[in-house]
Protein backbone atom coordinates (compact mmCIF):
# COMPACT_ATOMS: atom_id res chain seq x y z
CA UNK A 1 0.00 0.00 0.00
CA UNK A 2 1.59 3.26 -0.94
CA UNK A 3 0.72 6.11 1.84
CA UNK A 4 1.37 9.56 2.21
CA UNK A 5 0.85 11.34 5.39
CA UNK A 6 0.34 15.04 5.08
CA UNK A 7 2.40 17.34 7.48
CA UNK A 8 5.30 16.28 10.16
CA UNK A 9 3.53 18.26 13.00
CA UNK A 10 2.41 16.88 16.34
CA UNK A 11 -0.08 14.36 14.49
CA UNK A 12 1.35 13.91 10.94
CA UNK A 13 5.33 13.05 13.04
CA UNK A 14 3.53 10.00 15.59
CA UNK A 15 1.97 8.74 12.69
CA UNK A 16 4.48 8.41 10.31
CA UNK A 17 7.06 7.40 13.18
CA UNK A 18 3.98 4.12 13.81
CA UNK A 19 4.22 3.49 10.21
CA UNK A 20 7.13 3.77 9.44
CA UNK A 21 8.89 0.26 8.17
CA UNK A 22 5.77 -1.31 8.29
CA UNK A 23 5.52 -5.06 5.98
CA UNK A 24 3.82 -4.08 2.65
CA UNK A 25 3.50 -0.19 3.23
CA UNK A 26 5.58 1.95 1.54
CA UNK A 27 5.52 5.15 3.23
CA UNK A 28 6.09 9.38 2.35
CA UNK A 29 5.73 12.54 4.18
CA UNK A 30 5.20 15.58 3.02
CA UNK A 31 6.88 18.69 5.11
CA UNK A 32 7.83 22.03 3.91
CA UNK A 33 9.22 22.79 7.72
CA UNK A 34 13.22 22.61 6.93
CA UNK A 35 14.22 22.12 10.48
CA UNK A 36 11.99 18.93 10.64
CA UNK A 37 13.72 18.13 7.16
CA UNK A 38 16.73 18.14 8.96
CA UNK A 39 16.09 16.66 12.26
CA UNK A 40 14.50 13.42 9.93
CA UNK A 41 17.40 13.48 8.28
CA UNK A 42 19.88 13.63 10.62
CA UNK A 43 19.05 11.52 13.60
CA UNK A 44 15.21 10.05 12.06
CA UNK A 45 11.78 11.49 13.72
CA UNK A 46 11.51 10.71 17.39
CA UNK A 47 8.62 9.36 19.94
CA UNK A 48 8.65 9.48 23.14
CA UNK A 49 5.34 6.95 24.25
CA UNK A 50 4.59 5.01 26.56
CA UNK A 51 8.11 5.80 29.08
CA UNK A 52 9.59 4.52 25.28
CA UNK A 53 11.93 6.28 22.65
CA UNK A 54 10.84 5.21 19.14
CA UNK A 55 13.09 6.26 16.38
CA UNK A 56 11.96 6.05 12.50
CA UNK A 57 14.04 6.93 9.19
CA UNK A 58 10.88 8.12 7.02
CA UNK A 59 11.55 9.81 4.10
CA UNK A 60 10.18 13.49 4.14
CA UNK A 61 9.69 15.50 0.61
CA UNK A 62 8.39 18.96 -0.50
CA UNK A 63 6.56 17.42 -3.11
CA UNK A 64 5.11 13.81 -3.90
CA UNK A 65 7.63 11.60 -4.94
CA UNK A 66 5.97 8.02 -6.19
CA UNK A 67 2.25 8.79 -6.80
CA UNK A 68 -0.34 7.05 -6.79
CA UNK A 69 -1.25 7.27 -3.07
CA UNK A 70 -3.73 4.38 -1.92
CA UNK A 71 -4.10 6.21 1.11
CA UNK A 72 -3.34 10.13 1.80
CA UNK A 73 -3.49 10.93 5.87
CA UNK A 74 -4.40 14.89 5.95
CA UNK A 75 -2.57 15.81 9.16
CA UNK A 76 -1.89 19.12 8.76
CA UNK A 77 -4.53 21.89 10.11
CA UNK A 78 -7.91 22.49 8.43
CA UNK A 79 -6.31 26.11 6.80
CA UNK A 80 -5.86 25.37 3.54
CA UNK A 81 -6.88 21.86 3.58
CA UNK A 82 -9.57 22.02 0.48
CA UNK A 83 -6.88 23.45 -1.58
CA UNK A 84 -4.05 20.45 -0.43
CA UNK A 85 -6.88 18.10 -1.33
CA UNK A 86 -7.67 19.64 -4.62
CA UNK A 87 -3.70 19.56 -5.62
CA UNK A 88 -3.46 16.16 -4.58
CA UNK A 89 -6.42 14.78 -6.32
CA UNK A 90 -4.32 13.70 -9.22
CA UNK A 91 -1.88 12.20 -6.76
CA UNK A 92 -4.51 9.83 -5.52
CA UNK A 93 -5.01 5.50 -7.12
CA UNK A 94 -8.01 5.37 -8.91
CA UNK A 95 -9.79 3.73 -5.87
CA UNK A 96 -7.12 6.12 -3.59
CA UNK A 97 -8.71 7.86 -0.42
CA UNK A 98 -8.23 11.05 2.17
CA UNK A 99 -8.41 10.15 5.51
CA UNK A 100 -8.96 13.39 7.73
CA UNK A 101 -7.74 13.80 11.28
CA UNK A 102 -8.77 18.06 11.71
CA UNK A 103 -10.82 18.33 14.73
CA UNK A 104 -14.06 20.72 13.35
CA UNK A 105 -16.56 19.58 10.77
CA UNK A 106 -14.02 20.12 7.70
CA UNK A 107 -13.93 16.12 6.88
CA UNK A 108 -17.43 15.80 6.65
CA UNK A 109 -17.50 18.94 3.95
CA UNK A 110 -14.42 17.48 2.14
CA UNK A 111 -16.56 14.18 2.00
CA UNK A 112 -19.24 15.95 0.93
CA UNK A 113 -17.32 18.23 -2.02
CA UNK A 114 -15.32 15.17 -2.65
CA UNK A 115 -17.21 11.98 -2.58
CA UNK A 116 -17.70 10.19 -0.06
CA UNK A 117 -15.72 7.12 -1.75
CA UNK A 118 -12.55 9.87 -1.39
CA UNK A 119 -12.58 11.12 1.72
CA UNK A 120 -12.71 9.24 4.99
CA UNK A 121 -13.45 11.53 7.94
CA UNK A 122 -11.61 10.54 11.12
CA UNK A 123 -12.07 11.97 14.47
CA UNK A 124 -8.74 11.49 16.71
CA UNK A 125 -9.34 11.33 20.26
CA UNK A 126 -5.49 10.74 20.95
CA UNK A 127 -3.14 13.65 21.34
CA UNK A 128 0.94 14.70 20.97
CA UNK A 129 2.65 17.63 20.58
CA UNK A 130 6.26 18.28 19.14
CA UNK A 131 8.68 19.47 21.60
CA UNK A 132 11.12 20.07 19.15
CA UNK A 133 11.67 19.57 15.09
CA UNK A 134 11.21 15.84 14.81
CA UNK A 135 10.88 14.89 18.42
CA UNK A 136 7.19 14.12 18.93
CA UNK A 137 5.38 13.32 22.31
CA UNK A 138 2.05 11.34 22.59
CA UNK A 139 0.50 13.55 25.06
CA UNK A 140 -3.11 11.44 25.48
CA UNK A 141 -3.65 7.69 24.58
CA UNK A 142 -7.11 6.85 22.97
CA UNK A 143 -8.70 5.57 19.96
CA UNK A 144 -8.98 6.76 16.16
CA UNK A 145 -12.96 6.97 15.67
CA UNK A 146 -14.15 6.37 12.40
CA UNK A 147 -17.73 5.30 11.03
CA UNK A 148 -19.09 1.85 11.23
CA UNK A 149 -19.52 0.58 7.62
CA UNK A 150 -17.61 -1.75 5.03
CA UNK A 151 -17.29 0.59 2.07
CA UNK A 152 -13.96 0.31 0.47
CA UNK A 153 -12.11 3.47 1.81
CA UNK A 154 -13.58 3.18 5.03
CA UNK A 155 -12.49 -0.58 5.33
CA UNK A 156 -9.24 0.12 3.90
CA UNK A 157 -8.86 3.02 6.10
CA UNK A 158 -9.84 1.04 9.45
CA UNK A 159 -6.97 -2.12 8.03
CA UNK A 160 -4.46 0.67 7.46
CA UNK A 161 -4.90 2.39 11.26
CA UNK A 162 -5.48 -0.41 13.29
CA UNK A 163 -2.21 -1.66 12.59
CA UNK A 164 -0.74 0.71 14.57
CA UNK A 165 -3.01 2.86 16.35
CA UNK A 166 -6.44 1.41 18.42
CA UNK A 167 -9.64 2.26 15.76
CA UNK A 168 -13.18 2.60 17.08
CA UNK A 169 -15.68 2.21 14.24
CA UNK A 170 -18.80 4.66 15.94
CA UNK A 171 -22.46 4.64 14.39
CA UNK A 172 -22.12 8.06 13.03
CA UNK A 173 -18.88 10.20 12.64
CA UNK A 174 -20.73 13.25 12.48
CA UNK A 175 -21.70 13.09 16.05
CA UNK A 176 -18.55 11.86 17.11
CA UNK A 177 -16.80 15.00 15.64
CA UNK A 178 -19.41 17.56 16.80
CA UNK A 179 -18.77 16.09 20.27
CA UNK A 180 -15.24 16.34 19.87
CA UNK A 181 -15.89 19.80 18.65
CA UNK A 182 -17.53 20.94 22.13
CA UNK A 183 -14.32 20.12 23.98
CA UNK A 184 -11.93 21.48 21.04
CA UNK A 185 -14.15 24.54 21.22
CA UNK A 186 -14.17 25.03 24.93
CA UNK A 187 -10.37 23.28 26.07
CA UNK A 188 -8.68 24.47 23.11
CA UNK A 189 -9.77 27.87 22.53
CA UNK A 190 -10.26 28.65 26.39
CA UNK A 191 -6.51 27.26 27.14
CA UNK A 192 -5.38 29.50 24.07
CA UNK A 193 -7.14 32.57 25.23
CA UNK A 194 -5.22 32.03 29.37
CA UNK A 195 -2.43 30.55 28.74
CA UNK A 196 -3.25 28.00 30.83
CA UNK A 197 -2.58 24.28 31.01
CA UNK A 198 -5.99 22.06 30.64
CA UNK A 199 -5.33 20.94 34.20
CA UNK A 200 -5.37 24.63 35.84
CA UNK A 201 -8.59 25.32 33.34
CA UNK A 202 -10.65 23.24 34.83
CA UNK A 203 -9.25 23.46 38.30
CA UNK A 204 -10.88 26.91 38.71
CA UNK A 205 -14.55 27.25 38.81
CA UNK A 206 -14.99 30.39 36.45
CA UNK A 207 -12.77 28.07 33.83
CA UNK A 208 -15.90 25.39 34.16
CA UNK A 209 -18.66 27.71 33.64
CA UNK A 210 -16.68 29.12 30.75
CA UNK A 211 -16.30 25.41 29.41
CA UNK A 212 -19.71 24.39 30.21
CA UNK A 213 -21.43 27.76 28.52
CA UNK A 214 -19.69 27.36 25.71
CA UNK A 215 -20.22 23.96 25.22
CA UNK A 216 -23.83 24.32 25.73
CA UNK A 217 -23.80 26.14 22.73
CA UNK A 218 -22.38 23.45 20.30
CA UNK A 219 -24.65 21.32 22.08
CA UNK A 220 -27.62 23.36 20.39
CA UNK A 221 -25.47 24.23 17.51
CA UNK A 222 -25.29 20.52 16.10
CA UNK A 223 -28.97 19.95 17.01
CA UNK A 224 -30.14 22.25 14.61
CA UNK A 225 -28.83 20.48 12.04
CA UNK A 226 -30.10 17.23 13.35
CA UNK A 227 -27.02 15.66 14.77
CA UNK A 228 -27.52 14.35 18.34
CA UNK A 229 -23.98 14.34 20.23
CA UNK A 230 -23.43 11.31 21.97
CA UNK A 231 -20.65 9.22 23.88
CA UNK A 232 -17.65 9.73 22.97
CA UNK A 233 -15.20 7.39 24.89
CA UNK A 234 -13.58 7.22 27.80
CA UNK A 235 -17.27 6.99 28.92
CA UNK A 236 -18.08 10.79 28.31
CA UNK A 237 -21.31 11.22 27.40
CA UNK A 238 -21.16 14.59 26.15
CA UNK A 239 -24.79 15.06 24.97
CA UNK A 240 -25.92 14.13 29.33
CA UNK A 241 -22.32 16.35 30.24
CA UNK A 242 -24.24 19.39 28.26
CA UNK A 243 -27.78 19.33 28.28
CA UNK A 244 -29.27 21.04 31.23
CA UNK A 245 -30.69 18.77 34.01
CA UNK A 246 -34.21 19.63 33.64
CA UNK A 247 -33.46 18.12 30.17
CA UNK A 248 -31.99 14.50 31.57
CA UNK A 249 -28.58 16.46 31.70
CA UNK A 250 -25.94 15.62 34.36
CA UNK A 251 -26.64 17.70 37.52
CA UNK A 252 -24.57 20.81 37.66
CA UNK A 253 -22.34 19.12 41.18
CA UNK A 254 -21.61 16.16 38.51
CA UNK A 255 -20.80 18.11 35.45
CA UNK A 256 -18.25 20.13 37.68
CA UNK A 257 -16.66 17.14 39.18
CA UNK A 258 -16.71 15.34 35.75
CA UNK A 259 -14.59 18.52 34.90
CA UNK A 260 -12.43 18.44 37.37
CA UNK A 261 -11.37 14.70 36.65
CA UNK A 262 -11.27 15.61 32.99
CA UNK A 263 -8.54 18.52 33.30
CA UNK A 264 -6.70 16.39 35.78
CA UNK A 265 -6.30 13.18 33.36
CA UNK A 266 -4.93 16.21 30.96
CA UNK A 267 -3.18 18.37 33.45
CA UNK A 268 0.19 18.38 31.69
CA UNK A 269 -1.81 19.08 28.03
CA UNK A 270 -0.94 22.84 26.54
CA UNK A 271 -3.86 24.21 24.10
CA UNK A 272 -2.51 23.29 20.25
CA UNK A 273 -4.23 26.68 19.57
CA UNK A 274 -1.46 28.32 21.90
CA UNK A 275 1.25 26.81 20.31
CA UNK A 276 -0.16 28.09 16.73
CA UNK A 277 -0.78 31.74 18.17
CA UNK A 278 3.11 31.45 19.75
CA UNK A 279 4.01 30.28 16.72
CA UNK A 280 2.71 33.19 14.87
CA UNK A 281 0.66 30.96 12.54
CA UNK A 282 -3.15 31.14 12.03
CA UNK A 283 -5.42 29.39 14.41
CA UNK A 284 -7.99 26.71 13.89
CA UNK A 285 -10.45 29.24 15.39
CA UNK A 286 -12.32 29.56 12.29
CA UNK A 287 -13.31 25.99 12.02
CA UNK A 288 -14.20 25.38 15.68
CA UNK A 289 -15.87 28.23 17.47
CA UNK A 290 -16.69 30.53 14.15
CA UNK A 291 -18.03 27.50 12.83
CA UNK A 292 -20.12 27.10 15.84
CA UNK A 293 -21.62 30.76 15.46
CA UNK A 294 -22.48 30.34 12.19
CA UNK A 295 -24.34 27.13 12.70
CA UNK A 296 -25.97 28.51 15.49
CA UNK A 297 -26.75 31.94 13.44
CA UNK A 298 -28.20 29.85 10.40
CA UNK A 299 -30.83 28.52 12.81
CA UNK A 300 -31.46 31.98 14.87
CA UNK A 301 -30.25 30.99 18.07
CA UNK A 302 -27.69 32.64 19.89
CA UNK A 303 -23.86 32.06 20.59
CA UNK A 304 -22.75 35.03 22.33
CA UNK A 305 -20.06 32.82 24.10
CA UNK A 306 -18.47 31.59 21.31
CA UNK A 307 -18.89 34.52 19.17
CA UNK A 308 -16.50 36.40 22.28
CA UNK A 309 -13.98 33.41 22.06
CA UNK A 310 -13.82 34.34 18.30
CA UNK A 311 -13.12 37.87 19.04
CA UNK A 312 -10.40 37.28 21.81
CA UNK A 313 -8.50 35.05 19.70
CA UNK A 314 -9.10 37.48 16.50
CA UNK A 315 -7.10 39.98 18.45
CA UNK A 316 -4.43 37.55 19.72
CA UNK A 317 -4.31 36.38 16.06
CA UNK A 318 -3.34 39.80 15.09
CA UNK A 319 -1.21 40.38 18.11
CA UNK A 320 -3.20 43.04 19.92
CA UNK A 321 -3.89 40.71 22.99
CA UNK A 322 -1.49 38.17 25.16
CA UNK A 323 -2.73 34.92 26.07
CA UNK A 324 -3.41 35.22 29.94
CA UNK A 325 -5.66 34.33 33.03
CA UNK A 326 -7.03 38.02 33.03
CA UNK A 327 -9.08 37.02 29.58
CA UNK A 328 -11.08 34.95 31.18
CA UNK A 329 -12.93 37.66 32.79
CA UNK A 330 -12.77 39.57 30.10
CA UNK A 331 -14.63 36.62 27.75
CA UNK A 332 -17.86 36.79 30.28
CA UNK A 333 -17.82 40.66 29.97
CA UNK A 334 -17.60 40.44 26.41
CA UNK A 335 -20.49 37.43 26.32
CA UNK A 336 -22.71 39.26 28.31
CA UNK A 337 -22.12 42.46 26.64
CA UNK A 338 -23.44 40.74 23.79
CA UNK A 339 -27.10 40.66 25.80
CA UNK A 340 -27.17 36.97 26.17
CA UNK A 341 -25.04 35.87 29.50
CA UNK A 342 -25.98 32.82 31.34
N1 LIG B 1 -2.08 17.51 18.09
C1 LIG B 1 -3.12 16.87 18.59
O1 LIG B 1 -3.06 16.34 19.70
C2 LIG B 1 -4.39 16.73 17.79
C3 LIG B 1 -5.42 15.91 18.28
C4 LIG B 1 -6.58 15.76 17.54
C5 LIG B 1 -6.72 16.41 16.34
N2 LIG B 1 -5.72 17.22 15.88
C6 LIG B 1 -5.91 17.90 14.60
O2 LIG B 1 -4.88 17.48 13.73
C7 LIG B 1 -4.53 18.52 12.82
C8 LIG B 1 -3.03 18.71 12.85
O3 LIG B 1 -2.69 19.18 14.14
P1 LIG B 1 -1.22 19.23 14.67
O4 LIG B 1 -1.31 19.45 16.13
O5 LIG B 1 -0.44 18.07 14.16
O6 LIG B 1 -0.71 20.57 13.95
P2 LIG B 1 0.79 21.05 13.74
O7 LIG B 1 1.64 20.53 14.85
O8 LIG B 1 0.74 22.51 13.48
O9 LIG B 1 1.24 20.30 12.42
C9 LIG B 1 0.76 20.58 11.16
C10 LIG B 1 1.95 20.50 10.22
O10 LIG B 1 1.48 20.48 8.90
C11 LIG B 1 2.34 21.31 8.13
N3 LIG B 1 1.65 21.69 6.91
C12 LIG B 1 0.62 22.55 6.76
N4 LIG B 1 0.26 22.60 5.47
C13 LIG B 1 1.08 21.75 4.80
C14 LIG B 1 1.20 21.37 3.44
N5 LIG B 1 0.40 21.86 2.51
N6 LIG B 1 2.18 20.49 3.10
C15 LIG B 1 2.99 19.98 4.03
N7 LIG B 1 2.93 20.30 5.34
C16 LIG B 1 1.97 21.17 5.71
C17 LIG B 1 2.66 22.45 9.05
O11 LIG B 1 3.79 23.15 8.60
P3 LIG B 1 4.11 24.63 9.18
O12 LIG B 1 4.69 24.40 10.53
O13 LIG B 1 5.07 25.14 8.19
O14 LIG B 1 2.80 25.37 9.22
C18 LIG B 1 2.91 21.69 10.35
O15 LIG B 1 4.23 21.22 10.43
C19 LIG B 1 -5.30 19.76 13.29
O16 LIG B 1 -6.37 20.00 12.44
C20 LIG B 1 -5.79 19.40 14.69
O17 LIG B 1 -7.07 19.96 14.93
C21 LIG B 1 -4.56 17.40 16.58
Amino acid sequence: MNVLVVGCGSLGGVIAVRLAGRKGLRLEVLNRNPRIAEAASGQGLRLRAGGRWHTARVPLAAAPLHPPYDAVILAQKANGLEQTCRELLPALAPRGFFLTTQNGLVGLELARSLGEERVVPGCVLWGASMTAPGVYRLTASGPFLLQAGESQPLSEARALLSRVFPVKPCPDIAAALWSKLAISASFTSLGAISGLRFGRLAAAAEGRRLILAIGEEVLRAARSQGVEPGALGGGLNVRRFLQPAEEGGYRAARKHLLLRLLGWKHRRTESSMLDSLRRGRPTEIDFLNGLVVRTAERAGLPAPWNRAVCSLVGEMERGQREPGEANLAELAALAGADGHAR
